[in-house]
């Protein structure tokens, strides 16, 4: 069965929006941050220290693979998880949707989250080079749209059934 996979920057709001599709769908919810932070028995602050962004992503790409292989309702994944291009073809099938938002909002929820290592050192300028990266890649995998700029995560999980 195909899966919704939830695609974007961090802060957007996967998460929140993902437990709340899930609940109103009836099925289950799945996030791959927190299934890689379960299995090492680390924060993902702390992978990335000692081990590095491309040890980072192999994890992710494994533990996308687990989660989809595992599971028909809801996922969200990491931030950068599109980067990797065996973890984009992983997504082939699924019901990919790319929640999106811009720089303004970007910071106003995330930037002064330092947990977050790829934006604790200029959130503006970090943000909007992530963006320039990844973009086209969110665009490229998702099947749909959704934008969260001043919208509650009800509005958003609307908007994801409505473009599904
Ligand atoms: C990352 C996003 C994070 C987490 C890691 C890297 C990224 O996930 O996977 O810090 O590269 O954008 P969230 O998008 O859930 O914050």
């Amino acid at each position: 069965m195909p899966a919704i996979v939830l695609v974007g920057p961090m802060g957007v709001g996967k998460s929140t929006v993902g437990r709340l599709l899930a609940e109103y769908l009836g099925v289950g919810y799945r996030d791959t941050d927190d299934d890689i932070v379960a299995a090492q028995g680390r924060t993902i602050a702390e992978i990335f220290v000692d081990e590095g962004e491309p040890a980072f992503r192999a994890l992710e790409k494994t533990a996308v693979r687990t989660a989809l292989a595992e599971h028909d309702g809801v996922v969200a994944l990491g931030g950068g998880a599109v980067l990797d291009e065996e973890t984009r073809a992983l997504l082939a099938g699924h019901r990919v949707v790319y929640l999106s938002m811009e720089v303004e909002e970007a910071v106003k929820r995330t930037g002064l989250n330092v947990a977050r290592p790829l934006l604790a050192v200029n959130p503006r300028k970090q943000w909007r080079e992530l963006m320039e990266a990844r973009r086209h890649l969110y665009e490229q995998v998702a099947v749909a749209v959704v934008a969260t700029d001043g919208r509650t995560p009800e509005e958003v999980t609307q908007s994801v059934l409505d473009a599904l």
